[in-house]
């Protein structure tokens, strides 16, 4: 079967097409034929050799994708059936080999396999559970969001930015701000029906935050950008208001304010969702799924490229800062 594999940390190059033998399952496992896969930043940070305690190479990469159940003996699942694959129990892409492959052995438990929607194709599902999991449980678990609050979700056009300010919306926040990097960006975002967002060319996000919201400020932020943004972010909340930062796509240093923690007695709170409870994820999961069923959620796929251009994909990614998800067809 083929599949991506990196023999050496470095480079987008070192990603290679290669022939491996198909899995076998062991006993509980499920195996599934896949269809489509997410690229992610965290595929990046792996395969630079970036992520402690990740499994040293060779290493297929890949934390999450799609695909068809082959055979199950395994109560609830039956062949034939469309499921997310992801990290779950067995550390797809980051502890173990990932699923940029055409066939995966999986652990059918609530985390690592979750049943499709019909509504959702299989492309759009490939990267699901790191955009939509992560904007869940971002949102309501770590930050305590509440129907009625306004939000600030920077990053209209990445993955997780995009997802939360879907997930915000479809869960009744009374306003949604985002962000783009470009005045182009910001008006592609504003054809496709955004509203608030803030052009990051022409205004900081802090002042374009006071300006759409005359000075009050949101109650809750999730920032997937890091960098500058998180410290402006910071200055962008309401008076008892909550930063998550879940991403620094943009940069891992800032600076904040003191007197904005202070003075507004605000909360800085971190997410890494690889290591939440398994009992919390499977929550985030079941709003995810509802919502996606009743189609208040739209994966946003920006390009899709075949398997064996893996490496011009992740390039893609990390390069050229796509309007949506980047995915892999198997
Ligand atoms: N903590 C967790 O559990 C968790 C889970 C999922 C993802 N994440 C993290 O969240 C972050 C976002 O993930 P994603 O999948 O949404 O990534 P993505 O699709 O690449 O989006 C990142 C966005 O950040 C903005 N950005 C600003 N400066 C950038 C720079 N120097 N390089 C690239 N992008 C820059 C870009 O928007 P503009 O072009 O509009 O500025 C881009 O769309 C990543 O760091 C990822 O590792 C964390």
């Amino acid at each position: 079967m083929r599949a991506i594999q990196f023999t050496q940390h470095g480079d987008y190059q070192q990603l290679h097409v290669v022939d491996l033998a198909q899995p076998t399952p062991a006993a509980g496992e499920v195996l599934v034929k896949m269809t489509a896969a997410a690229v992610n930043p965290v595929d990046n940070t792996v395969r630079l050799g970036y992520m402690p305690g990740a499994k040293q190479p060779p290493q297929v990469p890949g934390v999450e994708g799609v695909g068809t159940i082959v055979n199950s003996t395994v109560h609830g699942l039956s062949s034939g059936q469309r499921v997310i694959v992801r990290v779950g129990a067995k550390g797809f892409g980051v502890w173990d080999d990932g699923v940029w492959q055409e066939y995966v052995a999986a652990l059918p438990d609530e985390i690592s396999l979750i049943p499709i929607p019909d509504a959702v194709s299989d492309v759009q599902a490939a990267g699901m559970a790191s955009s939509y999991l992560t904007a869940v449980y971002a949102l309501t678990i770590t930050g305590g969001f509440q129907a009625g609050q306004r939000v600030l979700a920077p990053a209209v056009g990445g993955a997780v930015g995009n997802a939360l300010v879907q997930v915000a919306h479809a869960l009744g926040a009374s306003r949604v701000l985002t962000t783009a990097g470009s005045t182009a960006k910001a008006e592609k975002a504003r054809k496709a029906g955004y509203t608030d967002v803030i052009d990051l060319s022409q205004e900081s996000l802090s002042e374009g935050v006071m300006r759409l919201t005359d000075g009050a400020g949101v109650h809750v932020a999730v920032d997937s950008v890091g960098g500058a943004i998180t410290g402006q972010a910071l200055s962008s909340l309401a008076q008892e208001g909550t930063l998550v930062v879940i991403g620094y796509a943009g940069g891992t240093e800032t600076t904040a304010s003191v007197t904005d923690l202070v003075f507004k007695e605000a909360r800085v709170l971190g997410l890494n969702l690889f290591t939440r409870p398994a009992s919390l994820i499977a929550q985030a999961k079941e709003t995810m799924l509802r919502l996606a069923g009743e189609g208040k959620i739209k994966p946003l796929v920006g390009q899709t490229f075949p398997l064996a251009e893996a490496a011009e994909a992740q390039r893609f990614l990390m390069e050229e800062r796509p309007f949506g998800r980047v995915v892999l067809t198997m």
